[in-house]
């Protein structure tokens, strides 16, 4: 696949562009243990420098296509020029062989319960399939999690299975449910 610029993708109250250094202070700020907790591949307690190692292995991994990771920003929050950053979510491991992914994503704490999260995997689901051509997009997450499940399952995302890992952030092995959409069952979102 060709690939070329950073794409830019709008919704309708949310924006997902690149990364950029800018966004470290804040991805720093919003990391705390309940949004460390529930992710599976972020060092805990996190620092500046994780940021920027995440920010520029974000430039690579999207050059490899490995990953794409976008930065959200917050668009009715607005009350000048500059959109506050609001988040981060992308797509991982991608597999081009078997055209499928996987998604993450996680929200700061004071920008929780607004649609964000909801938006922001509406959107990347839909770049995945349409532009993209893959034809599988697939999540983990933890079983309390009851929010992000609920953004997956409002996506039309299904639960096919759990499986037992490790998890760094909490040092112990921790069951994880697996949830899949496929682009040939997918109903047309609105
Ligand atoms: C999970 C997370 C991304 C949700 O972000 P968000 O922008 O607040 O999500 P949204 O507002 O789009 O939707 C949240 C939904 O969960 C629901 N919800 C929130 N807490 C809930 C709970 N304890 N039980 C059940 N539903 C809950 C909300 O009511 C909302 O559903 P609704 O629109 O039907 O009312 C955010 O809490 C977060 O970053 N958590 C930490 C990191 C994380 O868990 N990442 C995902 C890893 S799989």
């Amino acid at each position: 696949m060709a690939f070329r610029n950073f794409p830019k993708l709008n919704g309708a109250f949310i924006n997902l562009r690149e990364l950029s250094v800018n966004d470290s202070k804040l991805i720093t700020r919003f990391m705390n243990y309940k949004i460390a907790k529930n992710l599976y591949d972020v060092p805990y307690p996190y620092t500046m420098k994780n940021a920027l190692d995440f920010i520029k292995s974000s430039r690579s991994d999207f050059n490899s296509f490995n990953a794409i990771h976008f930065a959200i920003e917050y668009r009715k929050s607005s009350t000048n020029d500059s959109l506050p950053f609001v988040g981060v979510i992308g797509l991982k491991g991608i597999d081009l062989v078997n055209k499928k992914a996987g998604l993450g994503y996680w929200i700061g704490e004071e920008y929780w319960g607004k649609g964000i999260a909801t938006a922001g995997v509406q959107l990347i689901i839909s770049y995945a399939f349409s532009e993209l051509g893959f034809e599988e997009i697939d999540a983990y997450v933890f079983p309390e999690n009851k929010a992000s499940i609920r953004v997956l399952e409002k996506n039309g995302m299904n639960l096919i299975g759990e499986i037992n890992e490790y998890h760094p952030v909490s040092g112990m092995y921790r069951a994880s449910l697996k949830y899949m959409i496929r682009e040939s069952e997918r109903e047309i979102m609105a």
